[in-house]
């Protein structure tokens, strides 16, 4: 059991998650890249629960864990060669302006139990795959909280131009994985940046109108 200023700590950390979105048309200077950092931030991915292995062919395919997510990390050079790239084949979303102003971006994955017949669908609606998504988007949350934590500036985004299959096989990314969350994490100083919030921040809604109590008959 920790103590109360631990569990303080925890609650300042959870309500200053926020979206940040920085953006810029020109691309920002490339820092040195800080190896630490993403190891902290992997690093709390790494407590994230997950209920089942990933499928083992999956894991002969790619990268070998057990967990049901992956993760690719882009350090800021990466992040402008591949904003120039975007650009160069005629993308004209926020994606390359955010890549522009990023220090880092993941691109994080989850991994589908391979479908037993042919489908059409993107992936089986099964309960184990239910559960691999719910156990990555764990792991991002981990991720955010703890960017968080250090004052860096963070963003999930659903990936738009980051999902095509182009840009998985430019990442040599396996096929049989599913984009959850494009991952970018900002200089901590945005002087200059055109910076914004999530949309739906503003209209959460209370707990009170998506809680109740149960109250069993005796
Ligand atoms: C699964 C997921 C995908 C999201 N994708 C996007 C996105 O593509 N574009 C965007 O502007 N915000 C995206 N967001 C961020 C939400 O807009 C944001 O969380 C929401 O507006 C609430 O703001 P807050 O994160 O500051 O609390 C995503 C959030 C989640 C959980």
């Amino acid at each position: 059991m920790q103590d109360d200023s631990h569990s303080q700590t925890l609650a300042d950390i959870l309500s200053s998650r926020c979206t940040t979105k920085a953006m810029d048309e020109r691309p920002w200077p490339i820092p040195q890249p800080d190896p630490k950092l993403i190891e902290q931030i992997l690093s709390a991915a790494q407590e994230a629960p997950f209920h089942k292995p990933a499928a083992r062919e999956l894991r002969k395919q790619g990268l070998p864990g057990i967990q049901p997510w992956r993760c690719y990390t882009l350090d800021a050079k990466q992040c402008r060669t591949l904003r120039q790239h975007l650009i160069d084949t005629g993308d004209t979303t926020k994606i390359p302006k955010l890549l522009a102003v990023a220090d880092y971006l993941i691109q994080v994955t989850w991994l589908p139990n391979p479908s037993t017949e042919p489908s059409s669908e993107l992936f089986d609606p099964s309960i184990q795959n239910m559960e691999h998504i719910a156990a990555a988007s764990a792991a991002i949350q981990n991720m955010l909280l703890r960017a968080t934590s250090l004052d860096i500036p963070n963003y999930w985004s659903s990936g738009g131009a980051l999902r095509t299959p182009e840009i998985f096989t430019l990442l040599s990314i396996p096929e049989s994985e599913i984009l959850l969350g494009s991952l970018l994490f900002f200089p901590k100083d945005l002087d200059g940046a055109d910076v914004k919030g999530g949309s739906l921040r503003p209209s959460r809604s209370l707990k009170e109108d998506w809680s109740r109590p149960v109250r069993l008959r005796p």
